[in-house]
C-alpha cells in the first residue's frame, strides 16, 4: 500500500463487547461491499478500547477474538481484505509519538468528540492524556498505511478531518528541502511533453480557482507515471498543494449512508443503551426480545387502533420488510385488524433468517481457532511491511537516522 492510496480503505473498531445487529447494518455490511470494491485494511482497536477500559482489560481481550470470528461469520472474507490487530503493529504507536511532538495541544481539545465522550461516559474517568490522544492515535493508524479512504460514521469525520491537518503538517514541517521548486520543475519535465502540459494547467486551475477535481485529476496523473522516482512522485504531489514533498498523503471520509439500526426500544441501537440483539443471540433470545418490545402506547387493548409512527417496530418493519409487509401493517395497525404480536412475528422471522447463518459460520470458526489465527498472523504480516516502510521513511525525513 504505498506511494498510490486513493483505492486504499481502511478502518477500525473498538473490541469493547458483542457485536449486534447495529454493527452489522451500521457498518460491517458496509465493509463487505467495499471489499469487492477497494483493497480493504480492517483491525480491532484494541489500543482505542483501552482509553475507555484501561482499568477493564478484560472486556478487551474477550472481545478480540470473539469480534473476529463475527467479523468473519457476517462475510468479511480474508481473501479480499486484510485483517489484523492494532497492537500487533508497534508502527502505529511508534508514528502516534512522533507526531504527538508537532501536534498542537489545542487542536485535540477542540475535536467534539472529546467533550462530548466526557460528558456522554460520565461514570468513566477520561481526563487521561490517552483519551485526550485518542484521534491522534486514529490519525497513526491510518496514516502508516498511507489510506486513502476511510469508512466513518458521522461522529468520526472530525477525526478524519483532523488527521488531514495532522498529514499537511507533518508535510509541512518534514517534506522541505533545498530547491524544492527546482527540483519540482525538473520532475515536470520528465513526466514528458504532453503529461507536463496536463500537470501544470490542472495544477493552475486548482491554485488560482480551488477546483478540486483538477487537483484529484493531477494526483491521477503522478500516480499512474511509470518513469518517476518515488522522490519525484511525492515532489510532484507536494507542488500541486505547497512547496514541499508529500510524505504522508491526506485521506478522505467516506461516508456511506447506512440505514440506522434502530434498538429495541426506538433509540439507536447501542450497548450503552441495552436495547440490543447481538449477533450470537439464541433464537429463543430474539423472539422474547421482539415479543417484549414497546409498542405504540395508544393500543392497550387489541382494538384500540395504533400509528406506526409512534411504534419502534415499524422502523424493524422499515429495515426488514418488502413493501407489501410494510402496507399490510401501516393499514392494519391504523385500523386495529391485526394485534401487535402478529405485527412483529414477520419482523422476528426475518431477524431469525438473517442471524442463521451467520451462527452456523461463528460456530465452524469456534471449533477452528487455529485457522482463526492464521487469518490474523497473515493480515498483521502484511500490514506490518507497509507500516515499517512509511516508518522507515518517516524516521528518515525526521532527521533520525543515526548510521
Ligand atoms: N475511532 C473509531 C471508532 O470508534 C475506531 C478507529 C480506530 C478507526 N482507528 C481507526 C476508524 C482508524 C477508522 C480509521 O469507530
Ligand atoms: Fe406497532 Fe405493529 Fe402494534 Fe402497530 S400493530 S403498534 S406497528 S407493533
Amino acid at each position: 500500500m504505498n506511494s498510490s492510496n486513493s483505492q486504499h480503505v481502511l478502518s477500525g473498531m473498538r473490541p469493547t463487547g458483542k457485536l449486534h445487529l447495529g454493527h452489522l447494518h451500521g457498518v460491517l455490511n458496509n465493509w463487505i461491499k467495499l471489499q469487492h470494491e477497494y483493497s480493504c485494511y480492517f483491525f480491532v482497536a484494541d489500543w482505542h478500547a483501552l482509553t475507555t477500559e484501561y482499568d477493564n482489560t478484560g472486556v478487551i481481550s474477550q472481545s478480540v477474538w470473539e469480534m473476529i470470528i463475527d467479523w468473519l461469520a457476517v462475510g468479511i472474507n480474508p481473501g479480499e481484505a486484510t485483517l489484523f490487530i492494532q497492537s500487533k503493529i508497534p508502527e502505529h504507536a511508534e508514528l502516534h509519538l512522533l507526531m504527538s511532538m508537532s501536534t498542537p495541544l489545542s487542536w485535540l481539545e477542540r475535536i467534539p468528540t472529546y467533550k462530548d465522550q466526557q460528558q456522554k461516559l460520565r461514570n468513566k474517568d477520561l481526563s487521561t492524556y490517552g483519551f485526550l490522544g485518542y484521534p491522534l492515535l486514529q490519525s497513526a493508524d491510518i496514516l502508516v498505511y498511507k489510506a486513502g479512504l476511510i469508512p466513518v460514521g458521522e461522529d468520526q469525520v472530525s477525526h478524519v478531518e483532523f488527521t488531514r491537518e495532522l498529514a499537511r503538517r507533518f508535510n509541512h514541517i518534514y517534506g522541505r528541502e533545498a530547491n524544492f521548486e527546482d527540483k519540482a520543475r525538473d520532475a515536470i519535465r520528465k513526466m514528458g511533453k504532453k503529461n507536463a502540459k496536463l500537470y501544470k494547467e490542472l495544477r493552475k486551475n486548482f491554485q488560482e480557482q480551488g477546483d478540486v477535481e483538477a487537483l484529484n485529476t493531477a494526483q491521477a496523473l503522478v500516480e499512474t507515471q511509470q518513469n518517476i522516482s518515488l522522490g519525484d512522485k511525492k515532489r510532484l504531489l507536494g507542488y500541486l498543494e505547497g512547496e514541499s514533498k508529500t510524505i504522508l498523503p491526506e485521506p478522505e471520509a467516506l461516508l456511506t449512508k447506512t440505514s440506522k439500526m434502530p434498538g429495541l426500544d426506538g433509540q439507536k441501537m447501542s450497548k450503552s443503551y441495552q436495547n440490543t440483539i447481538s449477533l450470537r443471540e439464541s433464537p429463543a433470545s430474539v423472539e422474547q426480545k421482539i415479543r417484549t418490545m414497546q409498542t405504540d402506547p395508544a393500543r392497550i387493548r387489541r382494538t384500540d387502533p395504533g400509528d406506526p409512527k409512534k411504534c419502534p417496530v415499524w422502523q424493524f418493519h422499515q429495515i426488514y420488510s418488502t413493501v407489501e409487509q410494510k402496507t399490510w401493517v401501516k393499514e392494519n395497525c391504523r385500523s386495529a385488524g391485526i394485534g401487535c404480536i402478529e405485527c412483529k412475528q414477520p419482523v422476528i422471522e426475518s431477524i431469525l433468517a438473517e442471524l442463521a447463518p451467520i451462527r452456523e459460520r461463528t460456530l465452524n470458526f469456534i471449533e477452528e481457532p487455529e485457522s482463526v489465527r492464521a487469518i490474523i498472523n497473515e493480515g498483521c504480516e502484511k500490514a506490518r511491511d507497509t507500516a515499517r516502510e512509511t516508518l522507515e521513511e518517516v524516521r528518515q525525513v525526521m532527521g533520525l537516522v543515526y548510521r
